[in-house]
Formats: structure tokens, C-alpha cells, sequence
């Protein structure tokens, strides 16, 4: 399989702002050897999927409900966005954990209707900085994993991805530095040995957190890197050209 690079632009931009954006990726980022997807906010993807429709980019959402339809104000389907042409999407952020208080039964949820409406969930999961001075990243994960995937059943390696985003090496997140590409490297080998144990099927596991032009590379050279979501960097389209 392809490595998969996704740039998550989070709320950082104005509407205007991510049209803009991505029609630069459009001239700048196309005839890839990599699958590269961009996940804009919810406002701007309709027309996103337009500017982007004849390149090779693909289109993700960062968040879909935990159902496919029904009265829940506020919330979009996750069959909607795959009628717009959404391939992938973001389940379980660590922002969505802390900020919008997701707790495991939902994201579990969401993962269950982003695969019953046909999007590929990309499942984020990553200790906090507590877990990792407590030596309890190995657990935490475990138990991440164990709970977000009940009861999900794929088909193929390609219907769902894993990304692993140590919380703390979130660039926003304060004092973050990236992970080491070999320390990220053994945490990647032990997530893929879970998920294999969980979904008897070997899917992409993606790493995540001030990935940037300059660690990438050391990164990919890694077996069990699959690729990238990648946040402030996505937003300077030379510096994600560069990383893809
Ligand atoms: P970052 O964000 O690349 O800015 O660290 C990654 C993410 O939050 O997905």
C-alpha cells in the first residue's frame, strides 16, 4: 500500500483561506508517488472537493457522528460526506478527546458508522505526557486500541488506518518536540502487533506530531511508518510539498 500523508487544517483558517490554500496545493502537489489527503473543516470541503476534483489529492473530514442519520442537531453524516466524495476520515483526535470530551464508547461509535457509510476511519490514538512519565504509553495504548475497535470488523488492510499521535508532540501542545523516528518506530511496531491481534488484517499505521520538512524523511526511512498526519505544517504548502 501507498504511504498516506494527511494534512489536518483544523480550525485554522478562514473560510477564504482554505480555498485559497487549496488551490495552491492543487499547482503544487500532484504526480505523487505518496496518497496525499487533505481534510479541511466541515465549510469549506463541498468546495475544496471541487478545486481539488481533477488532481490526484484526496479528500478527508476531520470528525463524522456516531451515527449515520437521525435527529442530532449539529452533527453531519458520515454518508453525507462520503456522497461529497469524502474518502477519509478523522475519528478520535486527541483535541476532540480533550476539548469535546469524545470518551472511547463514542469514537467507537463513529469508527462503526464511518465504516457502515463506506469512509475509511483513520483511528487517532497517543499517550498524554502523564502516561508517558508514568512509563504507561504501552498500556495506554493498548487499552486505546481495545476500545475503540470493538466490534469493528474490516474487510481489507485498506478499509481503516491508525494514527499514532503522542499528545504531547502535538506542535500546538506546549513544550512539544517531535518523537524520535526510532522511538516512534518500536511504539508503530507494537501498535501494528496489536491491531493485527484486534482486526486480523495489517493496516496503515501513520505517525503524527511536529512532523515537519526537516524529521520527515528519517520518519518514512522507519518500517512501520506508514505515513504522516501532519497539522502546522500542512498549512505552509512548501513546507507540506516537501514533506510528501
Ligand atoms: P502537528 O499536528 O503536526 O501540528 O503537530 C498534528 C495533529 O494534530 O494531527
Amino acid at each position: 500500500m501507498k504511504k498516506l500523508i494527511v494534512a489536518n487544517w483544523k480550525m485554522q483558517l478562514s473560510y477564504q483561506a482554505s480555498l485559497d490554500l487549496a488551490r495552491k496545493y492543487s499547482k503544487k502537489i500532484s504526480g505523487l508517488k505518496k496518497e496525499v489527503v487533505i481534510c479541511p473543516d466541515y465549510l469549506s470541503l463541498p468546495i475544496v472537493a471541487t478545486i481539488i476534483k481533477k488532481t490526484k489529492l484526496g479528500l478527508g473530514a476531520q470528525d463524522s457522528a456516531a451515527v449515520t442519520a437521525g435527529a442530532y442537531t449539529g452533527e453531519v453524516s458520515p454518508v453525507n460526506l462520503r456522497a461529497l466524495g469524502v474518502k477519509y476520515v478523522l475519528i478520535g483526535h486527541s483535541e476532540r478527546r480533550e476539548h469535546l470530551h469524545e470518551n472511547a464508547a463514542i469514537i467507537n461509535a463513529k469508527i462503526l458508522a464511518a465504516l457502515a457509510a463506506k469512509l475509511i476511519p483513520i483511528l487517532c490514538i497517543g499517550e498524554r505526557l502523564t502516561e508517558k512519565i508514568n512509563g504507561q504509553t504501552k498500556d495506554y495504548l493498548a487499552e486505546e486500541l481495545r476500545r475503540a475497535l470493538k466490534n469493528v470488523k474490516i474487510k481489507t488492510a485498506a478499509d481503516l488506518v491508525i494514527a499514532y499521535e503522542p499528545v504531547w508532540a502535538i506542535s500546538t501542545n506546549k513544550n512539544a518536540k517531535p518523537l524520535g523516528a526510532e522511538e516512534a518506530e518500536e511504539i508503530q511496531k507494537f501498535i501494528k502487533d496489536r491491531a493485527v491481534k484486534i482486526l486480523h488484517k495489517t493496516v496503515r499505521i501513520l505517525y503524527g506530531g511536529s512532523v515537519n520538512p526537516k524529521n520527515s524523511s528519517e520518519f518514512l526511512k522507519q518500517k512501520n511508518i506508514d505515513g504522516f498526519i501532519v497539522g502546522g505544517a500542512s498549512l505552509k504548502v512548501k513546507d507540506f510539498s516537501l514533506i510528501c
